[in-house]
């Protein structure tokens, strides 16, 4: 990273779950470790291709040193236990700005990532011990399964509900690490939903939004544990139209948002827009 180039890191691989989802795994330059907390997120950025050549004629292009990035947040899909790269699960949205530069990067593009990394969605400070619930929507998964795999057999929690919920089976890019973890650990319940998969597809899971499964005898049948407020945290991640319709929802259960006037709440979430 110099007063010109703006990078500081470089995309080592990406997997491509599909045309619009991806893994990428990045590397900060001159063997950085990263300490971070399962959840935490940090901000990714790419030159603007679109961005006009600083003005040495104008004091906000002047303050500007070398080329305008666009920058992005993304939650930290990869286990702290890896210290060589971090992982990101992103999908690529339709005429989005970052995203659409992202998909051109090859193995070997240099990019810029935020050493800092930051954000408060973590299990650090929930109990030991208690029910979690974790919801994701789209690629609001990644946080979990950085969670999941960072503590799983740690006694963080009894028993740990992942639901996660697509368009599509083909969305689902976690599916397989996510059913092996859960096979070998029976503290752990994942319930996959699709909202879009036609009917006639090879799909025999659980269809609908995610809201249908959190109604509390819909849970309890499907996940074996009740959606009580006394021994369950729930965490929220992805679509914020999802994340406030489950708050409103289960706030009338007698969950409270944890924030600085409830610090003890008990519903945690991580907006994505
Ligand atoms: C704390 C935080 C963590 C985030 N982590 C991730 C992550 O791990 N993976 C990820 O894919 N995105 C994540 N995002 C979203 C990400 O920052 C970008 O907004 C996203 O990649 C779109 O950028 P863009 O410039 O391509 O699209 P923009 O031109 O900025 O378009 C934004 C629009 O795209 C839609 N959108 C944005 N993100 C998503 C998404 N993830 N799923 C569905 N629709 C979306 C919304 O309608 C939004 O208004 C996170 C956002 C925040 C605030
Ligand atoms: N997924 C794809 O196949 C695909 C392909 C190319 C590009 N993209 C682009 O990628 C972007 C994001 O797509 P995405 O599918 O990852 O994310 P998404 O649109 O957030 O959808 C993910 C899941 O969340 C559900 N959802 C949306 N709002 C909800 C709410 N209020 N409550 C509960 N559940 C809710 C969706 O259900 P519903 O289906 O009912 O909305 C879907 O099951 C879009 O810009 C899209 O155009 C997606």
């Amino acid at each position: 990273m110099t007063e010109t180039n703006p990078y500081n890191a470089v995309m080592i691989e990406r997997e491509d779950l599909n045309e619009a989802l991806a893994v990428f795994k990045i590397k900060l330059g001159g063997g950085h470790a990263f300490e971070f907390s399962p959840g935490q997120f940090t901000t990714l950025g790419l030159i603007d291709p679109d961005a006009p050549p600083a003005n040495p004629n104008s004091p906000a292009s002047r303050r500007r040193r070398g080329p305008k990035l666009i920058r992005r947040a993304y939650s930290i899909a990869s286990s702290p236990k890896i210290k060589s790269h971090l992982e990101f699960y992103v999908v690529r949205v339709d005429e989005g700005k970052f995203t659409d530069l992202l998909w051109k990067l090859k193995p070997g593009d240099p990019i810029f990532m935020d050493p800092k990394i930051k954000g408060t969605f973590v299990l650090d400070d929930i109990p030991d011990g208690k029910d979690l619930v974790m919801v994701g929507t789209g690629t609001g998964v990644g946080p979990f399964w950085s969670m999941l795999n960072t503590y799983q057999r740690a006694g963080k929690w009894r028993r740990l509900v992942l639901l996660e919920g697509c368009r599509y089976v083909r969305d689902l890019g976690y599916y397989d690490r996510v059913m092996k973890v859960a096979a070998e650990d029976e503290s752990i319940v994942y319930l996959p939903t699709v909202t879009r998969e036609p009917g006639d597809a090879l799909w025999a899971g659980l269809r609908g939004r995610v809201h249908g499964i959190l109604e509390p005898e819909k849970f309890k049948q499907l996940s074996g544990i009740s959606l009580d407020p006394k021994r369950c945290h729930v965490l929220l991640c992805g679509s914020p139209q999802m994340i406030d319709e489950a708050c409103e929802n289960l706030s009338k259960l007698g969950f409270v948002t944890k924030d600085r006037e409830h610090p003890d709440g008990n519903l945690h979430f991580e907006r994505y827009w």
